[in-house]
């Protein structure tokens, strides 16, 4: 076995596995080191495949004995893996390999975390644990027998039998081989049922390490919830006796779908009102239902390729989307979305890593579990449904788990049946996985007295790769509103297909103002050349929530762009309908708070860069502060009255009221803490009684220049509790002044407790220096220097993460020479460092291009 060169991989290469497997028993005897994994695997020749070559993937195994049909067999090493001759019949291929999980510190394939065994296999992982056909398409049924000392023994499916030392598991659904999953360790369970709606009891296990039990109940009740809304909503019931979620401290991502094995990063299971905050506990809510719902989208249907991942992940995004919506606030989720959206897809979208939703070519996988990929994936699964309407999307979709059921599909399996179900051709929309970039929305009006007319065109810039932009399906939700702000039409559905097109409605005596893109009814740029008094109409009077709050956020956006390229003074117009809005009580708590916040300096810079001014991240932190700060002068008899009205008395909950009610009251408090000092914070901070409300006065505090006790006493408080750390390195750097930040980040960087073998931990220190706008981009180039420096040490160790991090450098070409040089020459400097992984040249190539 060597190791693979790096290579691109092409879609259109796609060729089917020359054997098909009628059955894998694994053997796991586990030791620290040198853990030995005995595979006997039953293939036969599949007769579909036109290359017969016997190639099995393998990566840093030590083979001990291989044999074929019994017989000791002749392997040849390969890039990647091993070929061997094989009959032209069905056979047995036996392995026994060997290898370290302690010294696995990628944190891919069977690895160690804090004394546990554990495995990560998607999307190509399941090749570090033994010799195998590791591609999505290959499925089988696994029985997987464990020998180790640990208390708790666990892989996919149901137990077969269990005793000290030794267990042993059967998965009857074929699989391939990412879901794999196995874990190993002293835990403890919190135990839960759950009764399927045709009446099967399934028991629930959230296992943990001992310390964390107290954490779990919330996110059995999430599982619980998942699993009614997956029956209620689309039809889907658990088909295992079992399911398993187990929570590990080293985790290179959010979690994982394994069958009936859910692995999760500790960070996105445990809770307690303690110790996590409202934030966190919508973030765990929303990804175990994720995990949950690849049960039937990504497990029971999986991917044909990679290059299919958003088959999957586009869809169950969608389907969690839908879940936060149907369980929370509608429209604050979907604020919550579109901010996601614009401060994490977009920037991708239109730099030097965009890609289309369905990549084409890549070097490493790893590299697009991207928000384009989940993200923009979601978005265009959201479409689909507006474009065919709710219930042809459910009569599609179940035709999708019918036909499809125990598949390795594509999205031409998926467009198809929603082709079939509604007669609708989908040719064109299917360009939304195939186009790349952020398309451009513009809208100009006509009135005549009678008909008011909207002109509707569209354009995408070039994108790497791609220089011609074709036409996309835009549906564009549009409604019309009276002078006195009556709705005259309700949310219409226009479906822009063409570069451009005009849409009439006829019979308005009075001419009408037009909300559009309700509900952000597309991930486009919308470009409406409207003034500051149509913007300050909507903010005050539309009927679509989301556009309401759009309103605010334009009026925000432009006040600050203003701000930063003329130096004028924060609009008037905008913090009196902000002011009003606040006012508002009929307005729940947490879409005021929303209300509240104001674009983000890095969405500033890439706007400013699309207008083709070069952002200076000086002015547009002084811009933003001095925002905030008008806000705090503006508001300052109401700001009180908001923190007052919105203290809760009785014990914590997190669920939509009391959290909502928080986020204001924290918004408040936040602008409160600059006209005093911090006085309040301080008072809230002795008497907080959970994470959310500690948090936000702690935080309050240093950006008032204050908190160096509190500080030091949540240290104390919380030294023990590593997920309440993560939050303690990450505040210090979030709250620090520009010019600060990089020396407060490395002194973290020097505290006994900074770790960069844990993912959670380097990515609290290093992700909040690189999101740390004006501080990032400091101008004497110290934390673009001190960010190289820490990927360049983190590389030979943990690549995944290395590669996702490099990311913060996406942008650099947006900004002026020095700058621009500066971080070049980082680029640079990682891109020569010797032996640099594949996943993080893939991405330092790509962003250097
Ligand atoms: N399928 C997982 C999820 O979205 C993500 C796993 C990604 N892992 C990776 N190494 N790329 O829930
Ligand atoms: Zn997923």
């Amino acid at each position: 076995m060597r190791d693979a060169a790096p290579t691109t991989i092409f879609l259109k290469d796609y060729t089917p596995f020359g054997f098909i497997i009628d059955g894998v028993e694994l053997t796991f005897r586990l030791a620290p080191k040198a853990t030995r994994v005995l595979s006997r695997i039953k293939f036969r020749p599949n007769p579909d495949a036109t290359d017969k070559r016997f190639f099995l993937h393998g990566e840093s195994l030590t083979l001990i004995s291989a044999a074929i049909d019994g017989k000791s067999a002749d392997v040849r090493d390969v890039d990647g893996g091993i070929e061997a001759d094989v009959p032209d019949a069905p056979f047995v291929w036996e392995a026994e390999v060997e290898i370290n999980p302690q010294d696995n510190t990628a944190l891919e394939g069977l690895y160690m975390s804090n004394g546990m065994y554990c495995t990560q296999c998607e999307a190509e992982g399941f090749r570090k644990i033994t010799y195998y056909p590791d591609r999505p398409d290959v499925m089988a049924a696994f029985e997987v027998t464990i020998e180790g000392n640990e208390k708790v023994l666990l892989s996919n499916g149901n137990p077969l039998s269990q005793s000290q030392g030794f267990a042993k598991w059967q998965d009857p659904w074929p699989k391939p081989a990412y879901l794999f999953a196995l874990v190993a360790g002293d835990l403890l369970n919190h135990p839960g049922t759950f009764t399927t709606k045709s009446g099967r009891q399934v028991d629930l296990n959230i296992w943990v390490r001992p310390g964390d039990e107290n954490k779990c109940a919330f996110g059995m009740q999430a599982l619980k919830d998942s699993m009614k809304w997956d029956e209620d909503v689309y039809g889907r019931e658990y088909d295992l006796d079992l399911f398993n979620i187990v929570a590990v401290d080293d985790f290179n991502m959010g979690a994982m779908e394994n069958k009936g094995l859910n692995v999760f990063n500790s960070s996105c299971v445990l809770a307690s009102p303690e110790t996590s905050t409202d934030g966190n506990f919508e973030r765990i809510e929303a990804i175990i239902a994720h995990e949950y719902f690849h049960n039937w989208t990504g497990n029971r249907i999986t991917c044909r390729d990679w290059f299919q991942l958003c088959l999957k992940e586009g869809l169950t995004v969608y389907r969690d989307q839908q879940f936060t919506a149907d369980l929370r606030s509608a429209p604050v989720a979907r604020i919550s979305n579109v901010l996601a959206l614009r401060g994490r897809q977009f920037p991708e979208d239109q730099g030097p890593l965009s890609h289309p939703v369905r990549p084409e070519s890549f070097q490493e996988i790893n590299n697009f579990y991207t928000a384009t990929v989940y993200e923009k994936g979601a978005e265009v699964i959201g479409m689909l449904k507006t474009l065919v309407g709710d219930a042809a999307y459910s009569k599609a979709v179940d035709l999708y788990f019918d036909r499809h059921d125990g598949d390795a599909a594509t999205i031409e399996d998926w467009l198809q049946v929603f082709e079939d179900s509604t007669g609708r051709d989908l040719g064109q929309f299917k360009r939304w996985y195939s186009q790349s970039g952020t398309p451009r929305l513009t809208v100009r009006e006509d009135y005549d007295g009678d008909t008011f007319t909207l002109h509707l065109s569209q354009s995408t810039a070039p994108t790497p790769g791609q220089d011609e932009k074709l036409p996309q399906v835009i549906p564009v939700a549009v409604g019309l509103l009276s002078p006195n702000g009556d709705e005259v039409m309700a949310t219409q559905i226009l479906e822009l297909t063409e570069a451009e097109q005009s849409f009439r409605f006829e019979g308005h005596a009075t001419r009408p103002i037009p909300s559009i893109l309700r509900d952000f009814s597309a991930p486009v740029i919308l470009e409406q050349g409207i003034d500051k008094t149509r913007r300050a109409f909507l903010l005050a009077h539309d009927t679509d929530p989301f556009n309401r709050w759009e309103a605010g956020r334009m009026l925000a956006r432009e006040s600050l762009l203003a701000s930063i390229t003329t130096g004028a003074a924060p609009d008037a117009a905008y913090l009196d309908g902000l002011g009003a809005v606040l006012r508002d009580d009929t307005l729940d708590a947490a879409y005021r708070a929303l209300m509240l916040g104001q674009p983000t300096q890095s969405e500033l810079a890439g706007l400013l860069h699309e207008a083709g001014i070069t952002p200076d991240p000086e002015a547009i932190h002084t811009a933003s502060e001095d925002l905030r700060n008008a806000k705090a002068a503006a508001f300052g008899d109401l700001l009180p009255v908001l923190y007052q009205d919105n203290q809760i008395d009785g014990p914590y909950s997190p669920d939509a009221d009391g959290s909502g009610k928080r986020s204001l009251a924290n918004a408040a408090l936040s602008l409160i803490s600059r006209t005093d000092g911090g006085a309040l914070a301080a008072e809230q901070y002795a008497k907080a009684d959970n994470m959310t409300l500690q948090l936000a006065a702690l935080s309050c505090l240093l950006d008032a220049g204050a908190g160096k006790e509190q500080l030091a006493a949540f240290e104390q408080q919380w030294h023990d509790d590593r997920l309440v750390m993560d939050k303690w390195f990450s505040l210090q750097i979030m709250q620090a002044k520009p010019d600060q930040v990089a020396e407060v980040t490395k002194r973290l960087t020097q505290h006994p407790d900074f770790d960069m073998k844990n993912p959670n931990r380097f990515r609290a220190v290093m992700g909040a220096l690189s999101m740390h706008h004006a501080g990032f981009h400091h101008k004497n180039g110290a934390a673009y220097a001190l960010l190289a420096e820490w990927l360049i040490k983190l590389d030979p160790v943990n690549p995944q993460t290395t590669a996702r991090m490099c990311s913060a450098f996406q942008t650099w070409k947006r900004y002026d020479p020095a700058r621009q040089t500066m971080m070049s020459a980082e680029l640079d400097r990682i891109a020569n460092t010797k032996d640099l992984s594949r996943d993080t040249n893939e991405m330092i190539t790509r962003i250097r291009s």
